[in-house]
């Protein structure tokens, strides 16, 4: 069995580790931060994902899941490094590769020459060939291959282990298909990984073919992919703001529109818009990489500038609910995660949400099942952060659906009415049966669906 190192303990490093591990591969996963570390270390990821953590506390427990910050400690002993470091965005929407460089020539002052230095985090196309001039300046000439990770957060592990498509690209064919082995390592393992997670396989197995590409085409590939799925939702929010003034329901006409097997449903959901780490980063990531180029990428500033129009567009729908005013109106904001099945709040619609109600004078209070802790920091100074959502719902003018987790979208509508003071109920993800929210006294205000 190979030793693995991965570079990083974010969503895709440590669910990466935790799988390699798993499925039988000495894995050590470094990163600096030591209180990230120490949650390893017991057994925990430092972000709430479905099955993750009995995974990582079973591979630490058996050795085979090893968190250190060490690089001198994890690579020598390693046949393939696996970097998944952060790629925050500058302010001018281009990615910032300080920390993919740093360890790139980190790890060159310890692999092995046999090492293959494998690229998960998402990058620009270019990043590899810049590597490989690291590594040049620094005497060694590993083999480098780019292997874009496509899992979701709140379904990472199904993603990664069920997963429609894995991609590697390099110049070096015999690289390749050592890395296409790891992975057939980790799949021939996945039920009983699956098992110790918790997690049921999917009922339709998906596709699962491996695709070897260029270098330049795998590192596009990833980001590609990206983009056109937040142009999907832009678009399904375009034709869902005309729908709302045409009476059309809009969630009929995509499901009929997606029924086309050309165009298909996924990520046609009209709401409130995109949010997380990645499409916002990579949707402006391509359009900076497009006009270094000299390409302007105007489809995708379309995409970006339809996606930060969507809180606000929210928002003057409860405001226009109210009266015109939101001085002094309690609102309950449900949902503050980018989506539901994750405690991660970075770029949340919900949140913007709610900080744009607070900002013009409404009394908000907020609940998230998961992401309380992770959203305080992030939230204007007048949010109130509850710990049950019937303490945010009480007394409530309005009710804003902010993220479709399932604790909201399974309640009947009585139980939000039972505890509000108002009617006003807005749902910002369309998970809600409008007349079903009528049936008990509430106003129905959807995106892109006109109440009966
Ligand atoms: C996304 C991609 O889906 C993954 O394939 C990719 O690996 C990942 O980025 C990444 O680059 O690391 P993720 O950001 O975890 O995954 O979340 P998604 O499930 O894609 O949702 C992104 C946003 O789109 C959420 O805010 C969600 O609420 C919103 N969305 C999704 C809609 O508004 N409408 C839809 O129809 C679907």
């Amino acid at each position: 069995m190979p030793t693995i190192t991965v570079l990083g303990t974010g969503y895709v490093g440590l669910t990466t580790a935790a799988l390699f591990s798993a499925a039988g591969m000495h894995t050590y996963v470094v990163d600096p931060n030591d209180s990230r570390l120490a949650s390893v270390r017991q057994g925990k990821s430092f972000f709430y994902e479905v099955g993750l953590d009995p995974v990582i506390a079973q591979a630490v427990q058996t050795g085979m899941l090893i968190p250190t910050n060490s690089y001198r400690e994890s690579v020598p002993h390693s046949d393939f490094i696996i970097s998944a470091v952060g790629t925050p965005d500058n302010p001018d929407g281009s990615s910032n590769l300080q920390y993919v460089y740093a360890a790139a020539r980190e790890a060159a002052a310890h692999m092995q020459p046999h090492a293959i230095y494998v690229q998960k985090s998402t990058v620009p196309v270019g990043t590899g060939n810049h590597i490989a001039k690291l590594f040049a300046e620094a005497g060694v000439h590993n083999a480098y291959v780019s292997n874009p990770e496509f899992l979701r957060e709140g379904t990472a592990l199904l993603d990664s282990l069920w997963f429609d498509r894995i991609v590697v690209g390099g110049n070096d064919a015999a690289a390749l298909e050592r890395v296409v082995d790891v992975h057939h390592i980790v799949e021939k393992a996945r039920g009983a990984i699956a098992q110790a997670a918790g997690i049921n396989p999917p009922t339709t197995l998906p596709a699962g073919s491996y695709i070897s590409t260029s270098l330049e085409s795998a590192e596009m590939i990833k980001v590609v992919s990206n983009a056109f799925l937040a142009l999907k939702i832009s678009f399904a929010n375009s034709v869902g703001i005309l729908a709302d003034t045409t009476g059309a329901d809009i969630t009929q006409v995509l499901a009929a529109v997606g029924a086309d097997r050309r165009i298909g449903t996924a990520f046609l959901q009209a709401g409130r818009g995109y949010g997380g780490g990645c499409f916002p980063k990579d949707v402006s990531g391509l359009i900076a990489a497009g006009l270094h180029q000299g390409v302007q990428l105007t489809i995708m500033e379309a995409a970006q500038e339809v996606n930060e129009a969507m809180p606000g567009y929210v928002v003057a729908k409860l405001q226009n609910a109210l009266g015109g005013t939101l001085g002094g109106k309690r609102v309950a904001v449900l949902g503050l995660a980018f989506k539901a099945g994750t405690s991660d709040c970075r770029r949340s619609p919900a949140i913007t949400i709610a900080n744009m109600l607070a900002a013009r004078g409404a009394h908000v209070s907020a609940y998230d099942p998961q992401a309380n802790d992770e959203a305080r920091g992030l939230l204007h100074a007048n949010v109130q952060v509850q710990k049950q959502y019937d303490d945010a719902l009480t007394d409530a003018d309005a009710a804003i659906i902010a993220t479709d987790w399932p604790a909201f979208t399974s309640q009947a509508p009585a139980e939000f009415a039972k505890h509000m003071a108002g009617t006003v109920f807005v749902d910002a993800m369309n998970c809600f049966e409008p007349a079903s929210v009528q049936a008990v006294g509430l106003q129905y205000i959807g995106i892109g669906r006109k109440a009966a």
